[in-house]
């Protein structure tokens, strides 16, 4: 071979091999900039590969940068067990509280006397404590929800709340029925305001909404000077609320779920007699695989997807399995289940499985 011919050979070789490695370069980049943004989409399921169990995070940080724990702990329907389940709960590591305004559901005034006691005792500070409460639609009214809040603030035996919800968009019409309001409460847009109205005065440190359908947080996001911080739904294994989650992720606000153990079911079909997340064969065989309980498996695959959850319990142990989560107690880095994409798609799979009625 003629030097020439074996120089232009070797210049084509060279060429090729310099835009085969451009074309690599190029696309493990985009590989890796739509694994960042799907870091995101992680909260609808799409790839939670970035997530490792080296530094997990207790926190979720809220769009005004305030700090939330990924695990709070639930208060509604604990009665008059409310005052120990939060002293049990902080005994546990539990530091971030859900409470409401809606007395037939919850304690508000028992959330915040056990609390009260515990920064009495001095195992805690106010500033350890997320505490979050919600305005019941009845109390929509301006000047109504201005005196429910300060109410609030007494219950809680607090000067500010760290989360306030707009419980509902508005009452149900049943006329018998916990969410009835005995008279014209008020639009959830005069509430709104309101709780902007707080949130500038710095008596709360974020606002956000339960229950609310995506066509009204689109509403919402028209509506308002303050964008919700936080939306608060029933999310479970079978009731996976896909639409509001790709909301939330689209418009940087945080999800957290509500029942995630599938309490909302037996309230809301009457064919289903118990709980169906407890007997589910997937996440029974899940939990087994990694010599835990389904409760743990649950609670790690909701964070792993991006949600904030808050479980409750009125039992100890099972206080302290829910804390555990966190490997051995909440205020560690670590999860103590880390699940597997594979995990992960299963339980995901679940989803839509049950009727609502
Ligand atoms: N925004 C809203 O409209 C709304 C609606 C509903 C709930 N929430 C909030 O979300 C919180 C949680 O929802 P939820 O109370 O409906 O139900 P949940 O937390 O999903 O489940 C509670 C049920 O799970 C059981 N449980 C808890 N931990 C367990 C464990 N480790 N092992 C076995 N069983 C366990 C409890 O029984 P034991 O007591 O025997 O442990 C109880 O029956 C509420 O407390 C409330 O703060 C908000």
């Amino acid at each position: 071979m003629v030097p020439e011919t074996f120089l232009v050979i070797k210049c084509i070789r060279i060429l090729w091999w310099g835009i085969f490695l451009s074309y690599v370069t190029v696309c493990n980049g985009k590989e890796i900039l739509d694994v960042k943004n799907e870091d995101k989409t992680c909260a609808i399921g799409k790839t939670c590969s970035l997530y490792n169990t080296g530094d997990f995070g207790l926190f979720y940080t809220l769009h005004n940068s305030l700090e939330m724990e990924k695990l709070g702990f639930g208060t509604a329907g604990l009665g008059e067990n409310t005052y120990r389940c939060v002293r049990q709960a902080i005994a546990a590591g539990f530091r971030h509280f859900d409470s409401a305004q809606a007395d037939e559901w919850y304690q508000e005034a028992q959330v915040g006397s056990a609390i009260n006691d515990e920064i009495l005792e001095g195992t805690l500070t106010r500033g350890d404590l997320f505490v979050v409460t919600k305005v019941h639609p009845r109390n929509f009214r301006k000047e109504k929800l201005l005196n429910a809040f300060e109410t609030s603030l007494k219950n809680l035996r607090s000067e500010y709340v760290d989360l306030i919800l707009l419980h509902y968009a508005g009452c149900w019409p049943d006329g018998t029925g916990p969410g009835f309001c005995p008279e014209n409460s008020g639009s959830w847009f005069v509430a709104w305001d309101a709780l902007e109205e707080l949130y500038q005065q710095g008596k709360v440190k974020a606002i956000g909404v339960s229950n609310f359908e995506v066509d009204q947080l689109d509403q919402l996001w028209d509506y308002s000077k303050t964008k919700p911080h936080v939306v608060q739904n029933w999310f479970d294994p079978f009731h996976q609320d896909e639409e509001t989650r790709r909301w939330c992720s689209n418009h940087n606000v945080l999800y957290t779920g509500y029942s995630t153990f599938g309490s909302q079911w037996v309230y809301i079909n009457p064919d289903i007699r118990s709980n169906p997340v407890f007997g589910n064969p997937v996440l029974r065989k899940i939990a087994k695989a990694h010599g835990k309980t389904i409760n743990q498996v649950v609670l790690s695959w909701a964070l792993q997807k991006g949600v904030a959850v808050i479980p409750s319990s009125s039992n100890e142990r099972h206080i302290q399995s829910n804390a555990a989560l966190f490997h051995g107690n909440v205020n560690t880095n670590q999860l103590s289940v880390f699940l597997s994409e594979e995990e992960i798609f299963e339980i995901t799979s679940l989803d839509g499985q049950l009727e609502t009625d």
